[in-house]
């Protein structure tokens, strides 16, 4: 099989690049990457030489690029993990957002059409459902109900996928995963965010009380859910992804555990303004994609363990990163406000 993988130098896109390449000796990769702050040709420098592995460097939006890329290579399936994706950066900047998560997403449908691909797989977040605060858990058919530019922007990508299904009968899956975690993470994201401040002896910004719930996913669970649905999941179904985390796990509980895990004190934290629109809870139902066979492989304990190391052993790879205009962003963010 030959993927189209796109945003394949991000934090999923170049952990689902690397999986596919080590499960399935026989498969090729080709990635289409903008290279935004987010994507690091780093994340891949390994299988860089790779045969079986084709970087192209450009946009989703550009359909000249996507043609090219379908003149020089027999593409079977659309893996698209392109996307603006800090809820944070939203908030400052939506424009950016909409072209890509919205437009982009529209861009890549033409080409499916266009080009006869025969699954096309959209990779989309629990956070279009919105908040779930009254302690019940999204299912695959709740409504759509998005708080934030990001959010927003990702629901509009999820909406043209559906229409397309319905419009032109696409071979179209959407997945919607919650929080993931796990190595080449950037790290503005909360988890990478908190352990390299940690080792650099930093406090830790904890929004408000830290009081909001998210769910975690190493995230090697979501490339696995990811190949299930490449290869088993029925064509114009959504597949909610999650960890179903039991107790659930507050954004102060799980920095309380990073700090386990470092051995270090409740000093370090540092309670910072709450950011605008901050929802309180998301919860997905997953019990869709576990009757194809999916489940979860690595526990919270276990993937923070093995995260928090990821961080300790590859200082080179983040301390280069967080410099420039990360900083700005950073202060920005945590210290003007
Ligand atoms: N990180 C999470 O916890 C999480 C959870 C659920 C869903 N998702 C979704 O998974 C996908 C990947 O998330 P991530 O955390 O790896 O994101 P990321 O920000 O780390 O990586 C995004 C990648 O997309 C590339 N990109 C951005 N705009 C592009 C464009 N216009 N054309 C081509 N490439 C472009 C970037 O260069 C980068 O390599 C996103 O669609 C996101 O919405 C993420």
């Amino acid at each position: 099989m030959k993927i189209l993988v796109t945003g394949g130098l991000g934090f999923i896109g170049s952990n689902f690049v690397r999986y596919v390449l080590k499960k399935y000796p026989e498969y090729e990769v080709v990635n289409l990457d903008k290279m935004t702050y987010a994507g690091n040709p780093e994340n891949l420098r390994d299988i860089e030489e790779d045969a079986r592995y084709h970087f192209y460097k450009g946009d989703i939006c550009d359909s000249a690029i996507v043609d090219t890329i379908f003149s020089d290579h027999a593409i079977d399936a659309i893996i698209n993990f392109a996307a603006e994706s800090h809820v944070d950066r939203s908030i400052e900047d939506p424009g950016a957002f909409i072209q890509t998560d919205v437009y982009g997403t529209f861009v890549l449908l033409e080409a499916v059409k266009k080009h006869g691909v025969k699954r096309y797989i959209q990779i989309s977040t629990d956070e279009v459902y919105g908040d779930f605060d009254d302690g019940g858990f999204a299912t695959e058919e709740s409504s759509l109900e998005p708080s934030s530019p990001y959010s927003a922007s990702k629901t509009g990508g999820d909406l043209q996928v559906i229409a397309a299904r319905r419009t032109y009968d696409l071979p179209v899956m959407i997945t919607r995963c919650t929080n993931n975690y796990g190595p080449y993470m950037y790290p503005e994201k909360l988890i990478p965010l908190f352990v390299t401040n940690l080792i650099e002896g930093k406090k830790v910004p904890v929004y408000g009380a830290g009081d909001q719930i998210r769910d975690w996913l190493y995230v090697d669970d979501h490339c696995s859910a990811i190949d299930l649905v490449l290869h088993k999941g029925e064509l114009g179904e959504i597949y909610n992804v999650a960890a179903n985390q039991d107790p659930e796990v507050t954004n102060l509980e799980l920095t309380k555990r990073i700090l386990e895990v470092l051995k270090m004190g409740e000093e370090m934290i540092e309670y910072v303004k709450d950011r605008p629109g901050h929802d309180k809870r998301y919860a997905v139902d997953c019990s869709k994609i576990k009757l194809l066979g999916w489940k979860v492989e690595t526990p919270l304990k276990e993937g923070l363990e093995k995260t928090v190391q990821w961080y300790v052993d590859h200082e080179d790879w983040w301390k280069k990163i967080k410099t420039g205009e990360y900083l700005e962003f950073y202060k920005r963010q945590y210290e003007e406000r």
